[in-house]
């Protein structure tokens, strides 16, 4: 969580959000990022990984088996920013993908912002072809 907390600061929909609409549920965007993270590790705790250093965790990745289509998605992944640049974010995405392959998927689907320079060259690097961009619309009503 604290994670999650310090690691997407700058890299998530709900932070650009609240940037321009302010507080709009009476939670903040951390709130909400670790809602997500803590439904997947109470849903799917065996396809949730961390890398751990030193005994420290250091990243996780939250991912899901799409079985019908052999789609292995890795819906949220993040690694502590003391940690980051230093290869534990690919050693976990390796893991990420040997888990879908174990687990008879065929194929991996990640997402990211735009804005997400880091993730932009880390996944085609990790041999991620880019498919679409989608843009997110928001409005007061
Ligand atoms: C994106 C993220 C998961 C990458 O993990 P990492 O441990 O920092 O990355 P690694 O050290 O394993 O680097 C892997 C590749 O990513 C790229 N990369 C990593 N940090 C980068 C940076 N600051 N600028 C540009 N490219 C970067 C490099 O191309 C690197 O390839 P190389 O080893 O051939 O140089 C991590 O930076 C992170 O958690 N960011 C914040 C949260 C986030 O954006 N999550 C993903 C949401 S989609």
């Amino acid at each position: 969580m604290d994670i999650t907390d310090r690691g997407f600061a700058g890299f998530c929909l709900d932070e650009n959000v609240e940037k321009l609409f302010g507080d709009i549920s009476g939670t903040s965007w951390q709130s909400r990022k670790k809602k997500a993270i803590q439904y997947d590790l109470d849903h799917r705790p065996d396809d949730t990984l961390i890398a751990e250093v030193d005994g420290e965790v250091a990243a996780y990745a939250c991912t899901r088996l799409y079985q019908g289509r052999s789609v292995g998605h890795v819906a949220n992944m993040a690694v502590a920013p003391e940690y980051q640049g230093e290869g534990v974010g690919k050693a976990l995405l390796n893991a990420a993908l040997k888990h879908f392959k174990q687990n008879g998927m065929d194929y991996a689907r990640i997402e990211t912002l735009e804005q997400n320079y880091k993730a932009k060259k880390f996944y085609p690097k990790a041999g991620f072809k880019e498919v679409g961009k989608r843009i997110y619309y928001f409005r007061e009503l």
